[in-house]
């Protein structure tokens, strides 16, 4: 972001605009994490803040925004699973990515264990347990223990600057 873009922003709302945009020069890939909430109905959202943590244990984490409304089920719910998507899941994530919609209806998925909704078809899915739920100012950590994974490979979906990406090739 430019000096004369932020120009008709508050110091503080350009501020945090800009380092958004400066985060985002850091390539991630994009993943659906799952779970089940108090009613036992499916939820998900597409993260991209999912991370490795340890291999002895198996630790990853990611973070949630705090107004998400799947909020109350990750941070109640013992379990979530994450799924990596491929390069042409690209609908998968931006269906995860919204508000109130029906977003179990529109994909192939089934139940795993601890009743986990698993998604059918992505690059690779970890089962984890959550260890502990981290404040983390307007997102809480979520730390979980890795129970099962599987990988299916493929090309990943990457997610740069706003935007998805391909990988260049090699
Ligand atoms: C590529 C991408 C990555 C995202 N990563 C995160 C994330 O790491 N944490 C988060 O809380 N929201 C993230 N979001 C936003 C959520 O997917 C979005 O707010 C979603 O509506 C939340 O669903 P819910 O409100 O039904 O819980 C991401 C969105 C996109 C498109």
């Amino acid at each position: 972001m430019t000096a004369d873009s932020t120009q008709a922003l508050s110091p503080a709302l350009s501020r945090s605009r800009a380092l958004r945009d400066t985060l985002g020069q850091f390539a991630t890939g994009v993943t659906v994490v799952t779970t089940r909430d108090a009613d036992g109905q499916p939820v998900g959202m597409t993260v991209n803040s999912f991370n490795s943590v340890s291999l002895e244990p198996p630790l990853v984490l990611w973070s949630i925004d705090k107004h998400a409304l799947s909020y109350n089920a990750f941070t109640a719910n013992e379990h979530f699973a994450v799924h990596v998507l491929k390069a042409d899941q690209q609908h998968i994530s931006n269906l995860f990515a919204g508000r109130g919609t029906d977003k179990f209806g529109q994909i192939h998925w089934h139940s795993g264990p601890a009743q986990l909704p698993l998604l059918d078809d992505c690059a690779a899915h970890f089962h984890c347990r959550r260890m502990q739920c981290i404040d983390g100012g307007d997102h809480t950590i979520l730390l979980g223990e890795v129970l099962e994974f599987t990988a299916s490979g493929g090309e990943p979906l990457v997610f740069h600057r706003g935007r998805y990406r391909a990988l260049a090739g090699d």
